[in-house]
This record gives C-alpha cells, structure tokens and sequence, in this order.
C-alpha cells in the first residue's frame, strides 16, 4: 500500500466547541489577585479591557465552548489545517519512530494565532468594540489580529517589541496591508514605554514592556479594548481546536500519540495541540508524555519560580499565578522573539507544578540546526519558535533509536518561518550565538518580587 503522508479532515469535520482543559484538571488554576490588595479579583475588574464574552471563557469550568458560526466560517479559510507524517525526517534520522506535525503555518499570518486573533475580534465586535490595542513579539501576533480586526471593522494598533521590529520589518508590512497601526516599543506614545526608554535608551523591549505600553493606551479610552496573543485562559481554549484536529486526523488512521511537543512562549499553541490529548491522560488514565520547550536563554518554566507576578513589566496587569524569571527580566535578543516571555499562562503552570507535563529548554543554535534539517527534509521552513519544537522532537526521535522502540511523536508546527529569513541568514554567517542565563540574574529579579511582597 502506498504511504499516507497527508491526513485531512474535510470542512464539515471541523471541530464544533473548544475544549477548557480546567473543567478535568485536579488543581483549578489559582485565582488572579488584585496587586494592591492580594485579593482575588472580580469579573467587574478585567471590563475596562476584555469583552464580557471573553472575561466569561476566563472564568469558564464548563469542558466545551461552543464555536460561533461565524467564527467557524472565518476558520474555514484555512481549516482543517493539515496533519502530517514527517517520513522524509524519519528516515534522515534513521529512526524507528514516527513522527507526525500539525502545520498551522497555512493560516492567513502563518500561524497558530488567527485562531484566537479570530475569536477575539469578533467577540469585541458583538459587544461594539470599534478599536483594539496588542503587544506582538515577532510580529505573527499583531498581523493575525490585523488580519482578524479589519474583518470586523476594528481599528488596531500594534506595540510591537523594538528588536523585532528591527529584525523582521515584513511583519511590519503584513500589518500595514491589513490596515494596523505598528509602533516600535518601548515608545514615547505611553507613560510605561517612557519610564522605560529613561532607564535604558537603547531599551531592545521585551514582550512585557510591549504589554504595558498596549494596556496604557487601552484603559485611557473607555472605547478601546486590549487584546492578548497568548498566556490568558481563553487564549489558550481558542487553541484547542489545534488538537481537536489532530485527535481526529490520528483517530483515522489508527493512531496515538506516545509524546505531543509544543514550542513555549505564554503556552497557548503547546496548549492547543497537547490539552485535547491531555483530556485523555485526565479522564481516561492514558499516559502521553506532553512535553513544553523553551528557549534556554529565557527558561521560566524550567528554572523560573512557580509564584505570582505581573503578566507585564510596568505592573498593568492583575498578579497572575504562574512560573516566572520576574517581570523585570529582559530575555538575551534571540530570533524566536515570540518566546521572549518572562513568564507563563496560569493554566499550563498549574500543570507543570501538578507533574502533568513537562518542559525542556533548547539553545537557540540548536534550535536553528534543527529547523533546518527539517526544511531540507520536509520542504517548509519552520518560524524561529516552531524550530524549539523541532528540537524536542529529533531528541525524542533519537532517543528511541538509542532505545530501539517504535515512539509516536506528534509535534505542533506552529508558523512557518519566510518572514524570518533574516535570522536563517544570519546563521549562516555564523552571527547566531548562544545564551545562557546565570542563576543570579535569574535570583537577583525573584528577589525584587520578594521585595514587592508577591505571595509565592
Ligand atoms: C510561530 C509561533 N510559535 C509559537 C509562539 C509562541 O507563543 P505561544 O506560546 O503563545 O504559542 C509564537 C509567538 O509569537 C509564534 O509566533
């Protein structure tokens, strides 16, 4: 029989209802606190900046949300994405494992994130919101939301962190053509993008200081609402539907994951592609591996500290339970510049402190050797992120080689990568380098925490 390398789903088989992973997890999330008071904050709290209908799905137990019809036809665009058998990676590896990616670099931007920028905007939409504010690191978040707003009418403007927008200024374009406004940040547009830029001129940003500067501009005008690209909990249900696919897609050929790896920046595509397989662990004793990898020049999840901090630099945000490096933490300029997040969403943190999942951190050179190979393999050239999750899988794919035992490994392919070229460049000029945090950067800002009086 001739070999299946693509498995599809056809459009009437897309998924109906997002799956909220808290209504299984043992452990609840804890809650957000209010930084002034250290109480649990309200609905009533998060209005000056989200919707009603998305505060809801923050705060939902219930274990499905069902898609809005016309949601599911924007996602119909490029839905079902892809599941495919990487055979031509296997056999470069030489390994007895099978290896299968989800490639969500077939959506409008290129990633995972029109799935929630989609979402989010027609949420606002319903509730008369006419402009929107956002942070982006690489940029693959600010054009989904540019993407997604214009659909609805909505007018957006993107902070997006200074380096990147040095580095890879096609983002930049993407967000022009769908209509965003695009300043670099930290900017003189906001208090916090000016506190900033008087300590440090040279300030290269961080996706936290981006946050900040977005935030400001949204709670200044009562019409105006924020919108987020990763970390919170209904960000992470939009992504659910990454792995409702996949589910499928493996169910038809007979197939199961024994490890599912998703790159790391807030969690929300890890989330995505491992929660529904997750789901099974939970409820049905199943024992897949779920595996997060981060960058080792901003490892939160794997040398960070399990505590509350600000989702942000400047302190906008409520406390949010999660691992952190503490949000004064400037990551090392790597290319994967959606995974310079100090910290982690509520959700996933719960997990890893749980022992539900695991994380690993990769170097950034690494990272790239792996993308490459890939590319050579498989024909696409994976985004900066998604090559961390590459990474993981050529060590899992290796190990059971050592090991001699037939794996299935699924991983998330989360953007491609040709608005990244620069950064591929560079590697090979031999200009990309490695970074290592040391532990007393990483103590010196958990201990500014400790000194602002976070609860651990
Ligand atoms: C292609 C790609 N993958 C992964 C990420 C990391 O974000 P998250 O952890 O929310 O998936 C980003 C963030 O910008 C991204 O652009």
């Amino acid at each position: 029989m001739k070999k299946e390398r693509k498995i599809l789903l056809s459009e009437k088989e897309m998924p109906t209802q997002w799956y909220n992973i808290v209504a299984d997890m043992p452990n609840k999330p804890l809650p957000p606190l209010n930084p002034a008071t250290k109480q649990p904050i309200g609905p009533e709290d998060l209005e000056p900046i989200l919707p009603m209908e998305l505060i809801k799905q923050e705060v939902s137990t219930e274990p499905y949300i069902d898609i809005p019809d016309e949601v599911q036809d924007i996602y119909k665009i490029w839905r079902p994405s892809p599941l495919i058998r990487a055979y031509h990676l296997e056999k470069v590896l030489d390994t007895p494992a099978k290896i299968y990616y989800k490639y969500e670099g077939v959506s409008p931007a290129g990633s995972h994130k029109p799935n929630t920028a989609v979402p989010q905007a027609y949420y606002n939409y319903k509730e008369g919101i006419r402009k929107i504010t956002t942070e982006t690191g690489a940029g693959q978040w600010g054009s989904a939301l540019s993407y997604a707003t214009q659909l609805f009418g909505i007018e957006l403007e993107v902070f997006m962190v200074k380096v990147s927008y040095e580095q890879k200024p096609y983002r930049k374009s993407m967000m022009h053509i769908w209509g965003a406004e695009v300043y670099p940040s930290p900017s003189d547009k906001t208090e916090a993008g000016k506190q900033i830029l008087a300590k440090d001129p040279n300030s290269p940003g961080s996706l936290g200081i981006a946050i900040s500067e977005a935030i400001e501009m949204a709670v200044k005008d009562p019409k105006t609402k924020y919108s987020l690209g990763s970390v919170l909990n209904h960000v992470l249900l939009h992504q659910t539907i990454i792995g409702q696919e996949a589910k499928k897609q493996l169910e038809k050929i007979g197939d199961y994951p024994d490890i599912v790896i998703g790159c790391f920046g807030g969690g929300s595509n890890f989330a995505g592609i491992s929660f529904p397989f997750l789901q099974d662990n939970l409820t049905q004793g199943k024992k897949t591996r779920m595996i997060a990898v981060e960058p080792e020049s901003c490892p939160k999840l794997t040398r960070g500290q399990f505590r509350y901090d600000f989702g942000d630099t400047i302190g906008m945000t409520p406390l949010l339970p999660m691992y952190t490096l503490g949000h004064n933490f400037i990551p090392p300029t790597i290319h994967a510049g959606g995974l310079r997040y100090h910290g982690a969403g509520s959700i996933v943190s719960q997990l890893l402190k749980d022992g539900l999942i695991e994380a690993n951190a990769v170097h950034q050179i690494e990272s790239f050797e792996a993308g490459i190979m890939f590319a050579k393999a498989e024909g696409i050239i994976p985004a900066p992120e998604s090559t961390h999750a590459i990474a993981q899988s050529i060590r899992e794919a290796l190990k059971a080689k050592q090991e001699g035992i037939e794996k299935t490994i699924l991983f998330n392919l989360s953007g491609h990568g040709h608005i990244d070229l620069g950064a591929y460049d560079k590697y090979f000029s031999g200009e990309i380098k490695d970074y290592s945090v040391t532990d007393q950067d990483i103590a010196k800002n958990l201990e500014e925490l400790d000194q602002m009086g976070f609860p651990i």
